[in-house]
C-alpha cells in the first residue's frame, strides 16, 4: 500500500513539476521532459532497430515518439493516431525536435482512425503497432485482412500487464477482456500474424512482448 501511495505521489509530483495536463500515455507523461530533450526511455528505444523496411505506418502512434525516432533512418513514416490531443502533442514534439536540428521531417503525423486510412497500407512495407491492436476489437479482422494483402512486414508489440492478466485468468477466451488481452501476448500476436499468412521472423518474450512477421509481397510503388 505504501509503495502504491509513493508511486502515485511521485507521478503527481512529476506532473506538477512539469506543469503538464494529464493527457497522453503514462510512459509519455512521466518522461515528457526527458523525451523532449532527446533522452529516450527504453520502452521506445528498444524498438527502433527492430523495425524493418523503409516505409512505415505506425498504428496508434500517440505522441509520435517512436515514429519520430524512426524517421531519420527511413524513407517515410506515417504516425497514425485517432486522438486529436495526442496527435497535437506529436506535432508539437516534431516541431520542437526540428528546431533542435533533428532529421524528423520524413515523419508525417496523420490524425484519424485506421479504418478510414486503410489506403495507407498500400504505400508502406511495414506496419508497426505498439500496445494498440487490442483496441481494434470488432474491426481487427477487417484491418488485418487489409494488412495481409499489401504489407510485407509487421512489428507488433504487446503489453506485459495485459498478458499477465490473460494468463492469470487461465486464458479463458470466453472472457470479454480476455479476448483483447490475448492480443497483448506473444501467443496471441503470433497466432494473428500466422493467420494472415506471415512467417514469424523473430520474437522477444521479455518485457512487452514483440512479434515480427514477414511475407513475400512486392514493395510499394
Ligand atoms: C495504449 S496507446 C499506445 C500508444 C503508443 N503506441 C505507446 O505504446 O505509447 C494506444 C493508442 O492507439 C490509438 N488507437 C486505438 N485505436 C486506433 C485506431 N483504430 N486508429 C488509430 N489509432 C488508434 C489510441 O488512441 C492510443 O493513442
Amino acid at each position: 500500500m505504501s509503495g502504491h501511495v509513493h508511486t502515485v505521489r511521485s507521478w503527481l509530483g512529476q506532473l506538477l513539476e512539469s506543469g503538464d495536463r494529464p493527457s497522453g500515455s503514462l510512459a509519455y507523461r512521466t518522461n515528457r521532459k526527458a523525451i523532449w530533450r532527446g533522452d529516450i526511455p527504453e520502452k521506445y528505444a528498444r524498438l527502433v532497430d527492430r523495425v524493418p523496411g523503409q516505409r512505415i505506418l505506425e498504428l496508434g502512434a500517440a505522441e509520435g515518439v517512436l515514429s519520430l525516432l524512426l524517421a531519420p533512418s527511413k524513407e517515410k513514416v506515417f504516425a497514425l493516431e485517432m486522438k486529436p490531443e495526442r496527435h497535437a502533442e506529436a506535432l508539437r514534439l516534431q516541431s520542437y525536435w526540428q528546431e533542435q536540428g533533428r532529421d524528423v521531417g520524413r515523419c508525417e503525423m496523420v490524425l484519424g482512425d485506421i479504418k478510414q486510412h486503410l489506403h495507407l497500407l498500400r504505400s508502406v512495407d511495414t506496419l508497426l503497432a505498439v500496445r494498440s491492436i487490442y483496441y481494434l476489437r470488432g474491426d481487427l479482422q477487417q484491418v488485418f485482412d487489409a494488412v495481409g494483402r499489401s504489407v510485407a512486414n509487421v512489428v507488433l508489440c504487446g503489453n506485459k500487464n495485459r498478458a499477465r492478466k490473460y494468463y492469470d485468468a487461465n486464458g479463458d477466451p470466453a472472457d470479454h477482456l480476455g479476448k483483447s488481452n490475448y492480443l497483448a501476448t506473444l501467443e496471441g500476436m503470433t497466432s494473428l500474424l500466422e493467420a494472415c499468412g506471415y512467417a514469424i521472423v523473430s520474437t522477444v518474450a521479455e518485457g512487452d512482448p514483440i512479434v515480427i512477421g514477414a511475407k513475400n509481397i512486392s514493395p510499394p510503388n
